[in-house]
């Protein structure tokens, strides 16, 4: 989507819908069209009116921004998200947004407009006309705020553009999605940047856990590795994540209730591929490279079974309780990985267990980590891009759960306890000292119901937390 900065008065906008901020407790612009109107500003209000040929735009849509004291981006990029959703239902093609903020938001704006605006296309025989926006622009108040705004609104653009690209990713089903396809996916990234893409086989590289989940499914994993050089110095940052592109538990076979969800399993890897484009087209000034283990968890005769020991790429060896606890199997041999090539410091996203969405649902993603001031960047970095982030602990009791008589550890524990930090405890043993933070996404990388700025489905969390991070 094309969008632009503009500053005018926004009773000389001509557009098909103009999205005008309104707060609870300041003088609403535009109030003539709202007297009519029971609409109170709160956040989540919004009210769409034809203007009759009054003013330049055809239709306003008003919507609420809460008490003025509270405005943050969180705020601006939600309303942002709705009105264009509220324009695209009324068929509009080309929308204005005009937002009072005490300082420049035009990124949050940007980012809504580009996430409200996201339908999953699916795979009807009949493809529906579908709605799109064409152009947006952000009305700024003075022409002195345009160039600062223009700036911004690229960042947002570029990076609520691939946060719908993870989405459209993870909310493809497994039959699509598969390691072989998410491989190629990276290759095109790669032709279109200055990122370079190496396909491995986990099989010649002595990933042994990698091979030891992908051995029940027919289709054979790989590992995609995306390099990024920004800068000239030696210090090379990792980004890691899950590429379960089905998980159905393996021989621990899942209920089969809620299963399809787990289409999704690789929600972390396809943030991570989508952040090395954002990376590349932003020029952020780091060298990075990203892992991504990309395998099925099946069950067949051929299939890892609990009570197997198993080896991995840095010789620990693991029992195996659970062979639906597989993600972090994967996950260890990418680490070790990571830091075979000189990773300085380490970022891994996972939809890692079940029960991270019980103690944080859907609303926070549960941060782990082995260094303060990692930790610290990443929840600081979670907070200003408006993706949530808890912190939860890697005590040293939680080693104990993890202690096996026949292997080096355990990958998981029998009993379940305090499964999102035993999940990290696991992946803690192969990182080893290397600063790192993981991030469990198993409850924000996807909803069962919309919630401003996304709809129902794949959110594309924590694609701005990384950008953000690694920006800062
Ligand atoms: N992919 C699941 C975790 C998950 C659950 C993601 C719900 C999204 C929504 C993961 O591989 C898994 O099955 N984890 C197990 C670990 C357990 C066996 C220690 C879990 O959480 O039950
Ligand atoms: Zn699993
Ligand atoms: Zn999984």
């Amino acid at each position: 989507m094309i969008i632009k900065v503009e500053s005018r008065s926004i009773g000389k906008v001509a557009c098909d819908v103009l999205i005008v901020g309104v707060y609870e407790d300041k003088e609403k612009p535009l109030h003539d069209y709202l007297q009519h109107e029971k609409f109170k500003a709160q956040k989540g209000d919004a009210s769409l009116i034809n203007t009759q040929g009054g003013i330049p735009a055809v239709r306003i849509c008003f919507v609420g921004l809460g008490k003025s004291k509270e405005i943050n981006r969180d705020t601006v990029r939600n309303a942002c998200a709705m009105g264009a959703k509220k324009a695209i239902c009324a068929k509009a093609k080309n929308i204005a947004v005009y937002m009072d903020t005490p300082e420049d938001m035009s990124q949050a704006a940007a980012e809504g407009i580009v996430l409200g605006s996201y339908k999953f296309q699916g795979f009807h025989k009949k493809i529906e006309e579908e709605h799109k926006l064409v152009t947006a622009a952000i009305i700024v108040s003075s022409q002195g705020k345009v160039k600062a705004a223009q700036e911004a609104v690229k960042f947002g653009n570029i990076i609520a553009t691939a946060e719908n690209r993870v989405r459209d990713l993870t909310n493809c089903p497994s039959n699509v999605t598969t390691p072989e396809y998410l491989a190629a996916y990276a290759k095109q990234i790669a032709k279109e940047t200055k990122v370079t893409c190496k396909i491995l086989d986990p099989e010649k590289e002595n990933m042994e856990c990698i091979m030891a989940v992908a051995k029940g499914s027919d289709i054979l994993p790989k590992v995609v590795v995306l390099s990024y050089k920004g800068s000239s110095k030696k210090e090379l940052t990792a980004l890691v994540g899950k590429g379960v592109t089905f998980d159905s538990g393996g021989i621990s076979l899942k209920p089969s209730a809620q299963m399809w969800e787990m289409k999704g399993d690789m929600a972390g890897a396809a943030a991570v591929i989508e952040a090395m484009r954002v990376i590349a087209k932003l020029g952020i000034p780091k060298n990075i490279v990203a892992v991504i283990p990309l395998t099925e968890n099946m069950p067949s005769g051929h299939a890892l079974k609990p009570g197997d020991v198993i080896g991995s790429l840095d010789g620990t060896t693991v029992e195996i309780i659970s062979t639906d606890a597989e993600g972090r199997l994967i996950l260890a041999d990418a680490i070790t990985y990571a830091k075979k090539l000189g990773a300085a410091r380490i970022f891994d996203c996972a939809t890692l267990t079940g029960g991270c969405v019980t103690a944080l649902g859907d609303v926070a993603s549960g941060l782990m980590g082995n260094d303060e001031k990692m930790i610290d960047e990443v929840l600081e970095a979670a907070e200003k891009s408006g993706e949530k982030a808890w912190h939860l602990p890697l005590y040293e009791e939680y080693k104990d759960y993890l202690k096996s008589s026949v292997a080096d550890i355990k990958n998981c524990m029998d009993r379940g306890k305090a499964s999102p930090s035993t999940g990290g405890t696991f992946l803690h043993k192969f990182v080893g000292d290397t600063p790192w933070v993981h991030l469990d996404i198993a409850g924000t990388a996807y909803l069962s119901k919309a919630r401003p700025p996304y709809a129902e489905g794949a959110t594309g969390v924590p694609l701005r937390t990384m950008i953000e991070w690694l920006r800062s």
